[in-house]
Parts: C-alpha cells; structure tokens; sequence
C-alpha cells in the first residue's frame, strides 16, 4: 500500500501539503490570492460591457447585457471565500496582492461591502431579465459599480 500511496498523492498534488505543513499553508495562502484576483477579474469581465453600454461607448444590446448582469450576479459570490486568514497585505507571505491590512481590522464591514455588491448586481439582473427600460438599468449599473469603488477606496491598495 505504502507504495503506490506516495506516487498518488504526488499525481494529486497533495504530497507536498502531507509533508510539508510550513509550505503547505503558504501554498495555500498563493493559491487563495490568485484565486480571488481571477474571479475579480471574472466579475469586471462581465461588467465591462454593460458599462461601455450605459456610457454610450457601445451600443445598447438588451440581450447581451441580461446576460452579462445574470453572470455578474452569479459570480459576485465568488472571490470572498479567496479572502482567507493570512493572505491579506503585511501578512509576511511575499505574495503580490492589493488587499490592505484594514480588511483584518473590520472583517464585518467588509463583508458587508460584499453583501452590498450582491445586492446590486442581483436587483440589476432582475431588472435586465424583467426588460426594464436602458435609462433604469444604467443607473443601476452606476450603484453596482459604486459598490466596487466603495470597497476598493477603502480596502485596496493603489
Ligand atoms: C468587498 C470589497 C470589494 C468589492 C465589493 C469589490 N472589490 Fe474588487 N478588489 C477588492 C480587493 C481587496 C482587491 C485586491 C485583491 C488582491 O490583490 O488580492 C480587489 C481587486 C480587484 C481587481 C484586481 C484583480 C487583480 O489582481 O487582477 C479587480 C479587476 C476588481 N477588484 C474588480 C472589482 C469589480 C468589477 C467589483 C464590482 C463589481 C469589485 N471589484 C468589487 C475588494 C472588493
């Protein structure tokens, strides 16, 4: 058994987390940035269009952008869980990352702010699925994006 555990566990990528716990956790911690920057970048990825549509840099398309503002509300739930303990900036890991030291110090407000951009991105996507009209949903695009930059001005680094 012992034999053919190792060789599997190495397939897996896991050895290394069996092994070697030190390096297992900042592992863990480097995987959780990249993975919060990504699905950050997923999120802008899906309001990009809808805000080059409410600024009149291109035009108004009502079945692209219900399906942008869906896809946005759906992956608004997923670069939270990337936020684990350690992986903010100051924490000692050397990772590249923009997350100030502030979110440890109101973990509550910050997850706050989430709920805030759930909030938004979720009203928007029923207004674009009940074919409310563009004026309507531009300004809702304006309170989800401020509901970025709020969290930004306060949490993320220049
Ligand atoms: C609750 C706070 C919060 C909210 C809300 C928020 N962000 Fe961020 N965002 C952050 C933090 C913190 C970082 C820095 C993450 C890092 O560097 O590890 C960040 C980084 C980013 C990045 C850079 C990712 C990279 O490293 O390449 C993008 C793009 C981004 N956010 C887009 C958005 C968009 C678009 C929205 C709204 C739809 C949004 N964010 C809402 C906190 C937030």
């Amino acid at each position: 058994m012992a034999v053919t555990f190792r060789p599997l566990l190495a397939t897996l990528g896991l050895s290394a987390l069996l092994l070697v716990p030190a390096s297992a956790q900042a592992l863990e911690v480097d995987k959780a940035i990249e993975y919060r920057q990504d699905a950050l970048r997923v999120m802008a990825w899906q309001l990009g269009p809808m805000g080059d549509m409410a600024q009149g840099d291109i035009d108004y398309d009502a079945e692209a952008f219900a399906r942008r503002a869906s896809n946005l509300a759906a992956v608004s739930h997923l670069p939270w869980e990337g936020f684990i303990e350690g992986s903010l900036r100051n924490d000692g890991h050397g990772i590249e990352t923009r997350a100030l030291a502030a979110i440890g110090d109101d973990w509550a407000d910050f997850e706050e702010r989430q709920a805030t951009l759930r909030q938004e991105a979720a009203t928007l996507a029923e207004m674009a699925e009940a074919g409310e009209e563009f004026n309507a949903l531009r300004r809702q695009v304006g309170a989800v994006v401020n509901s970025c930059r709020a969290c930004h001005d306060n949490y993320r680094a220049d």
